[in-house]
Formats: C-alpha cells, sequence, structure tokens
C-alpha cells in the first residue's frame, strides 16, 4: 500500500518505513505490470518517496536538510533497484522460454535476400562480350552531350527533319534562349568523340543511356540503353558490317536465325540499313511479336559518311568505316519475349525477379 500524503499528514515522516515497505513490495513483484504499479506507488508523481520530497518544504531547516538528502538517497536506491529487479525478471521469461523449447535454436536461419542484376544490365553484358570476343574494345560517353556531338557532327544540321525523331531533354537554358546542353538521343556522338582522338584502325563499342522526348507505350521507353559499334580501317566493306553483325544475331538469337538488312536512312551513313531477324517466335510465318511480318528489326547500321571521316581527318581513299546502333531493351524483350518495355523501368520487384 502506497503511504497517502492523509496518512502522513501531521504525523512523523517515518522514512524507514517507507523504505522497509518499498523494499519488500518490490521484492515481491513479479512482472512486469507489477513493478509497473510498484513504480506509480513508490516514485510516480504521487508516490510515496515523492510525497516526502515534496513535503520537505513545511520542515525546519535542519530537519529538511537531513530528511532531504535521505529521502533523495532512498529514491536514487530504488530506481536502480527498479532497474535490476526488471533485468533479471526479463532473464527468467528468456530461461522459461528455452526451457519450454518455444525458443528452438536449431532452427536454420531467415535467408538474406540476393539482389541480381537488372535484365538490361545482363542482355547488355552478354551484347558487349560477343563484341569483345570479336576484337572490340568497349569504351564510353557522355550522357550530357552538346548539339555539336549529338547532331551537328553527325551530318545533321538544325532544321534537318532527322531532328524531329530525336527530340530530347535540353538543359541549361541560357540567355539568348539556346540550350547548348542536352541529353543524348543515341550512342552515336562517341563515333566523333573517338574518332577525333583516334586514327584507324578502329573497333569499338560504347554501351549507354539515352533520352528521348517520347510519348511512352508498349514499344517506347524515354530512356534506353544502347551499344554504338564503330570500326574503321583499310578495305572495310558492307561484307564486314554484314558479316559481324549477322554472327552477332546468331550468337544473341541462335545459329539458325536469319538476318537481313533493309536500305534505311541515317545522314551519318552512306549507305544505310536497318537489319532484322526472322522471328524467332513464328520462324518468319509471322505472329502478333513480329506483326505478321516475319522479321523483328534489331538495329540500324551502315558505312561511315565519308564526309564525316573526311572532317576527323581521315585519308577517305585509304579508310572506309561501318557503324551500327543496337537497343539493348529491344534485344532484351525479344530474347525474354517480354511484353512491354515499360516494364524495365517501373520498379516492380515481380517482373525484375524473374530474370
Ligand atoms: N543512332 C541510330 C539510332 O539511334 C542508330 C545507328 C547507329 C544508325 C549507327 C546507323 C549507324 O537510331
Amino acid at each position: 500500500m502506497p503511504v497517502s500524503m492523509a496518512d502522513q499528514e501531521n504525523d512523523e515522516i517515518d522514512l524507514k518505513a517507507i523504505a522497509t515497505r518499498a523494499r519488500a513490495e518490490l521484492d515481491a513483484a513479479s512482472d512486469e505490470a507489477a513493478l509497473e504499479t510498484w513504480r506509480v506507488a513508490q516514485l510516480g508523481r504521487k508516490g510515496a518517496v515523492t510525497s516526502v520530497l515534496r513535503r520537505l518544504g513545511e520542515l525546519p531547516i535542519d530537519e529538511r536538510r537531513r530528511l532531504g538528502a535521505e529521502a533523495n538517497a532512498l529514491k536514487g536506491e530504488l530506481e536502480a533497484a527498479l532497474e535490476s529487479k526488471r533485468e533479471s525478471l526479463a532473464g527468467e521469461r528468456l530461461a522459461a522460454t528455452m526451457t519450454e523449447g518455444a525458443l528452438d535454436v536449431t532452427l536454420p536461419g531467415r535467408a538474406k535476400r540476393v539482389g541480381r542484376l537488372h535484365p538490361v544490365t545482363q542482355t547488355l553484358r552478354e551484347m558487349t562480350e560477343i563484341f569483345v570476343s570479336m576484337g572490340f574494345a568497349i569504351i564510353e560517353g557522355p550522357e550530357v552531350e552538346t548539339d555539336y556531338y549529338n547532331f551537328e557532327a553527325l551530318l545533321i544540321p538544325k532544321e534537318h527533319p532527322a531532328r524531329d525523331m530525336q527530340d530530347t531533354l535540353y538543359i541549361d537554358k541560357q540567355r539568348d534562349g539556346s540550350y547548348p546542353f542536352m541529353m543524348r538521343t543515341h550512342t552515336s556522338p562517341n563515333q566523333v568523340r573517338f574518332m577525333e582522338q583516334h586514327q584507324p584502325p578502329i573497333r569499338v563499342a560504347v554501351p549507354g543511356k539515352c533520352y528521348r522526348n517520347e510519348a511512352t507505350d508498349m514499344q517506347h521507353e524515354w530512356m534506353i540503353t544502347q551499344i554504338e559499334l564503330l570500326a574503321v580501317d583499310e578495305g572495310l566493306s558492307m561484307a564486314d558490317l554484314k558479316g559481324t553483325l549477322f554472327e552477332f544475331a546468331k550468337r544473341m538469337f541462335g545459329q539458325q536465325r536469319k538476318a537481313r538488312f533493309r536500305c534505311d536512312y541515317f545522314p551519318y551513313v552512306e549507305p544505310g540499313v536497318d537489319m532484322a531477324i526472322d522471328c524467332f517466335l513464328c520462324d518468319g510465318r509471322g505472329c502478333r511479336t513480329c506483326h505478321n511480318e516475319g522479321w523483328i528489326e534489331v538495329m540500324g547500321a551502315g558505312m561511315v559518311h565519308p564526309q564525316i571521316l573526311q572532317n576527323m581527318g581521315y585519308d577517305t581513299d585509304r579508310y572506309t568505316g561501318f557503324a551500327a546502333g543496337i537497343g539493348a531493351e529491344r534485344i532484351c524483350l525479344l530474347r525474354h519475349g517480354i511484353e512491354d518495355i515499360r516494364s524495365f523501368y517501373s520498379n516492380d520487384l515481380r517482373f525484375l525477379e524473374q530474370f
């Protein structure tokens, strides 16, 4: 029983009795709830010990000093005793659980969730491995580009219609209204960047992210990953381009795959082609995946425009080159039969964990 103010109103304050009773009651408390009741009764705002401290003011100065010191000491002692009682109760509880077998230390541990590479990264690595095995070196270039490298140097001047297909995200608008920096729309600027710094023979593959102002749908994303291929050497011809890309298609999609070139236009190659593989789902008969065409386009390519080689200071009587730009998402979609390109970057683990 807590000692109330009323009990003690005009009595002597018997600190010894309060201490004895508090210690006895704490000894008897056998669970967390009892401990809390005890704490409120002794040390709470209206508890026995607290009440003594509160009443000190009524006492003569000598008495107040002596009793004050004793009461504070008691308060400290009881607080410490409460803590150690709490700990010993917790220890007893744990011991009880162990002996009852509720804690089975022989159970296997929980497996850690192990991360994995993104499906596009996996595909990108397979692609670069194929090109490395053919003698291409892997290099990288900046994602933030200048208008010059992304367009001008590739023979796409301002007002050229080819720019319409590659609108992008522009940054750092200048006072005069121009945007000198932009997110690159393809990896092709690295053809020029590399040729400016090196002399033939050249064989490089440049993987990296590209950005476009796209209305996204099943086939279009505003951020995609490409690999640019560039080879410049004496005597390179369309046959070398075709051999390289057809071999790539076979290693990527299986030896039985057929590939075809069709005429296409990119200002920085002449001639330009798009390459398609025969549909691996219907073997060319026509189905939903190939839009009933039997063929699936996988990349743009061509012979490097002689004007660009000349601009780099190369002797165009001696050197020719070929280039290609391959979309990694596209290849990944086809490899795994994925329908919607948007699933790659919507961060749904249920999708990503399948690869
Ligand atoms: N840069 C082109 C694209 O992004 C692909 C390409 C690369 C075409 C090299 C020809 C030569 O679509």
